[in-house]
């Protein structure tokens, strides 16, 4: 069976997570060639928007960093550029985007990560991406509403997947 012709669905095992490209991304040009590293993985953006963060958004995205030194200098950098806002649809995507964005500090970042390719700071680090499943639920659920988030089907999916696998 191929899924997707039967359902018009993706499979429940899909994942969802949220990346934002952040203002240095903006400045520096580098959004359509970020998206284009993903798309070309095999994973879907099933809901995109731009917008500029307020103090409200920050604290609720960044509320585990509550307190922290860099967190002050994070918020005004944040606010400094509107940012994109994507939520990356795929298989195991959590997981599969935080590897592919790379260790927070482009310092330490290997290459061919978008952090190691892009970037050498620690807080202009060009992406966020959603730690684990938990976190990735809660920051959709503060930038998007439901009716913001799109469900599609891949007309080349087995060429990204294999049926026993989805
Ligand atoms: P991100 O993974 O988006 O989420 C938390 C952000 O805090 C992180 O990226 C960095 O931009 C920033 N950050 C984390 N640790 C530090 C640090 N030690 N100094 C400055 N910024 C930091």
């Amino acid at each position: 069976m191929i899924y997707h012709t039967e359902t018009n669905k993706m499979p429940n095992t899909f994942q969802k997570t949220l990346i934002i490209l952040k203002p240095d991304a903006i400045h520096r040009g580098i959004v359509g060639e970020i998206l284009d590293r993903f798309e070309q993985k095999g994973i879907r953006p099933v809901g995109m928007k731009m917008v500029k963060m307020t103090d409200l958004l920050l604290d609720k995205h960044y509320a585990q960093h509550k307190g922290k030194h860099f967190l002050p200098r994070l918020k005004k950098f944040m606010k400094s550029l509107p940012v994109v806002l994507v939520v990356l649809e795929g298989l195991d995507v959590v997981r599969v985007v935080r590897n592919m964005c790379g260790p927070t500090d482009g310092k330490n970042a290997p290459p061919g990560t978008i952090r190691g390719d892009y970037g050498m700071s620690i807080s202009a680090n060009i992406i966020h991406s959603s730690e684990d499943l938990k976190a990735a639920k809660r920051e959709i659920g503060i930038f998007f509403s439901k009716n913001e988030i799109f469900s599609y089907s891949w007309p080349d999916i087995n060429f990204y997947y294999n049926e026993e696998e989805v």
